[in-house]
């Protein structure tokens, strides 16, 4: 093997990664750094990467075609996983595996390697995303085959072979962040009777100490994607960034939960996502306003179905690109604003308004003062029929106990 393609991220992992890789395969090294918005310092990354033993160092800034390309594509599908998780790194998976895919032919390199371990669901994701995009390509994965047996190992190899790491105390969790949100595992998090201990939430306040004041947000969507907020803000960058830090500091996006894992087991896992829980109850809320009876209750089927093939690793699947025709086509009305609040840990809505509503207050309204356009005499004849086939049923089962009984 002559090139290898490494997903590199800086950390112990991946630093003792290129260089084991370029021992053990006596290959060169191209280290492929995406910038999905994570807060991990970028600056001095190349520099390090070439120190590690790379012969290239790439960072790529994939801000833009995350947010336009992966999370409004979640967001439309209202892609939470198992009902709650908006699926941040599973999203962030796939634009990795497309961006070393496009470096790794580019440079002609014969394979792609990357830092996951046997246990999780990147490890499927990235695989399953780099074979459909590049059937040919090899791809290796150290940490399922290396011979390190712990970080400890990890970090005695590093010493050995002059790998700049940041060794301070005993990095207690995985921690794994882009724009969508911040995932939190290993560690006092795996007994799932441990109350998150303080130090694991990176990026929310505690909302028993957040603000006493609360904090207007407003929302402006086109076609099911949030346009501008707070009537100034329409960089996509910047709206995802502000809600992060504003709504963070409110206490809002705090999940803890038991998860179901690609690879069949169940594992505890914390996350912080402010910006998506806004945005997903918000364009829900939009949602509730515009869709007719069916398509919206169709479409919370179809939006599960999403979410479960997002988590799976199915991003490039023609499944998943045949429900998202189906979910484009339910976006063309969702278009209007919501205002909410802020406030300790919870978001309420302040109003709703679409040039596509389909609310009529003269037909839901009990008030006396508005004209009534809703036809109760109708409703009568309408109950009779819809309630008729459990009448019948109810009276063919009286008439039989009867026939029995006598
Ligand atoms: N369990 C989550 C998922 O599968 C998060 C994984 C995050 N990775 C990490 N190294 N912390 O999407």
């Amino acid at each position: 093997m002559k090139k290898i393609v490494v997903a590199y991220s800086g950390g112990l992992d991946t630093s003792v990664m290129v260089k084991w890789l370029k021992e053990n395969y006596e290959a060169e090294i191209v280290a492929v750094t995406g910038d999905l918005g994570q807060k991990s310092e970028m600056v001095g990354l190349e520099e390090k990467a070439i120190r590690t033993g790379a012969s290239k160092a790439i960072i790529l800034d994939l801000k833009k075609e995350f947010i336009e390309q992966y999370i409004w594509k979640a967001l439309k599908a209202g892609a939470l996983y198992e009902g709650v998780y908006p699926l941040a790194t599973a999203i962030g998976r796939p634009l990795l595996a497309k961006a070393l895919v496009d470096v790794a032919l580019l440079e002609n390199a014969d394979a792609i390697a990357h830092g996951c371990t046997g246990k999780g669901n990147d490890q499927v994701r990235f695989e399953v995303g780099i074979n459909t995009l590049a059937p040919d390509m090899k791809i290796i994965a150290p940490l399922r085959d290396w011979e390190f047996k712990n970080r400890d190992e990890e970090i005695d190899y590093a010493i050995e072979q002059n790998i700049p790491i940041s060794i301070t105390k005993e990095k207690p969790y995985s921690i794994d962040e882009n724009l969508w949100g911040v995932a939190v595992e290993c560690g006092e998090l795996e007994d799932m009777n441990n109350v998150v201990p303080a130090d694991a939430y990176q990026i929310t306040v505690d909302p028993k100490i957040s603000p006493d004041q609360s904090v207007k947000i407003k929302l402006e969507f086109e076609k099911g994607i949030p346009v501008c907020l707070n009537d100034e803000i329409e960089d996509p960058v910047e709206i995802i960034e502000y809600l992060n830090r504003h709504a963070g500091l409110h206490g809002i996006g705090r999940i803890d939960m038991i998860e179901n894992r690609v690879v069949g087991i169940k594992s505890r896992e914390i996350y912080e996502a402010p910006a998506a829980t806004i945005l997903h109850q918000a364009h829900n809320e939009l949602e509730k306003l515009v869709l007719d009876k069916d398509t919206f209750r169709f479409k919370q089927d179809v939006n599960n179905k999403v979410a479960n093939l997002i988590y799976d690793g199915l991003w490039f699947s023609p499944f998943f690109n045949s429900l998202m025709s189906f979910v484009d086509a339910t976006q063309e009305k969702v278009t209007g604003e919501i205002e909410l609040e802020l406030y300790k840990g919870n978001i309420n809505i302040l109003s709703r308004k679409s040039d596509y509503s389909l609310y009529q207050k003269e037909l839901a309204t009990y008030s006396a003062e508005i004209e009534d356009f809703f036809d109760h005499k109708a409703a009568e004849g309408f109950v009779k029929l819809y309630g008729l086939p459990y009448k019948t049923i109810s009276q063919i089962h009286h008439l039989q106990k009867e026939e029995e009984a006598a």
